[in-house]
């Protein structure tokens, strides 16, 4: 079982596309294990976007993630990194496959409405920087 780390940025909840986008996941079948609306401090921007440091987009991205409110999710299942990724579809709006999250709502590199994590490590390190243990729940005992 995976998982991985799912934030509704700033511009898709300023657009109210919450409910449409943890919709398509749990259609998909996959497991919301934390979520919540937070504001991102310019701290946890710096950790989570630290492999973009210096790169030319680097302040507009810290500046954009930290304007709003994001919604912050985990969501578990069988290749869940892979899956939820082909689901948000590409960054550049332009090149994401039609059905895709980014293709049906976003026009835009910058303001393309989720982030996904790129692979497990990095989903347990973004994980790390947003919940704390205590805010994952599991599903084992019987309803
Ligand atoms: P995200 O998946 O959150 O990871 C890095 C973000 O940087 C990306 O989505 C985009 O919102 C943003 N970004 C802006 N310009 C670029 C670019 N040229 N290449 C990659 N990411 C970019």
């Amino acid at each position: 079982m995976e998982r991985t780390y799912l934030m509704v940025k700033p511009d898709g909840v300023e657009r109210g596309l919450i409910g449409e986008i943890v919709g398509r996941f749990e259609r998909k079948g996959l497991k919301l294990v934390a979520a919540k609306l937070m504001n991102v401090s310019l701290e946890r921007a710096e950790r989570h976007y630290a492999e973009h440091k210096g790169k030319d987009f680097y302040e507009r991205l810290l500046q954009f993630i930290t304007a709003g409110p994001v919604f912050a999710m985990v969501w578990e299942g069988d290749q869940a990194v892979g899956l939820t990724r082909a689901m948000i579809g590409k960054t550049n709006a332009l090149e994401a496959a039609p059905g895709t999250i980014r293709s049906d709502f976003a026009i835009h590199t910058n303001f393309n409405l989720i982030h996904g994590s790129d692979s497990p490590e990095n989903a347990a390190r973004e994980i790390g920087i947003f919940f704390n243990e205590e805010e994952l729940l599991s599903y084992d005992k019987a309803i």
